[in-house]
């Protein structure tokens, strides 16, 4: 892999770590969790329930041989776009650089279904070089098709779109890679529990 791409699986690894340690959450899901980057950061007497959701089985394979080792850890091979998820809630939804693939539509709203009460969800989005942001302002509003299947999601609009589905954003941060590009972690919480994270967050 290039030196950028490292990068970047260190920098995802990274922002789910922060999440892990902010919210230190018993049960936490991945979508799009790929090879498993960053799994062997959960402290499994923290979370003692690690769901790895994934449409490709060759990636839950490597995943399960990587991470045998994890107790509570539990495997899901689903297309999160093409049917309602049944699974039981978790404390922590991650989704970092899926709804690019997926859109929004069935995938968000299964996203959204897995959040326990007082949950959070995090969600990584990648950020468009300045040369792609030009591409963006000139032929599209909102979402940049960058190749097959993967399209840049404008931040601003995916907040307003949480927001109409009652998730606030209470946590945010952008880190830069290579070629001018950038990931952003937004992390959102149901509105009432927005209101109680951060005053417990100012009491702290
Ligand atoms: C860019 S990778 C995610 C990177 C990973 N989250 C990380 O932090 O390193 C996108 C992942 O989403 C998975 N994916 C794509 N479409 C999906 C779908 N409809 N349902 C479930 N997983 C999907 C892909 O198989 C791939 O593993």
């Amino acid at each position: 892999m290039c030196s950028a791409g490292v990068r970047q699986l260190t920098v995802l690894a990274e922002l789910f770590k922060a999440a892990l340690d902010r919210y230190r959450p018993e049960s936490v899901a991945v979508l799009g969790v790929a090879g498993g980057n960053g799994l062997e950061q959960v402290d499994c007497a923290v979370t003692k329930r690690i769901v790895a959701v994934d449409i490709n089985h060759q990636y839950l394979d490597e995943v399960q041989r990587r991470f045998s080792t994890l107790s509570g850890l539990e495997l899901q091979c689903l297309d999160l776009a093409e049917r309602e998820v049944s699974l039981a809630p978790v404390a922590l939804v991650h989704a970092a650089l899926i709804f690019e693939h997926v859109g929004f539509g069935v995938a968000l709203e299964n996203a959204l279904s897995l959040v326990a009460p007082g949950g959070k969800f995090s969600v990584v989005l990648q950020l468009p070089s300045e040369e792609e942001q030009g591409v963006a302002s000139t032929k599209h509003k909102s979402m940049l098709t960058l190749k097959e299947n993967f399209v840049l999601i404008d931040i601003g609009e995916f907040q307003r779109l949480l927001e109409q589905k009652g998730f606030q954003v209470i946590e945010q941060e952008t880190r830069p890679l290579p070629a001018g590009k950038a990931l952003w972690l937004g992390v959102f919480a149901k509105a009432g529990d927005a209101c109680a994270s951060a005053s417990e967050h100012d009491r702290s």
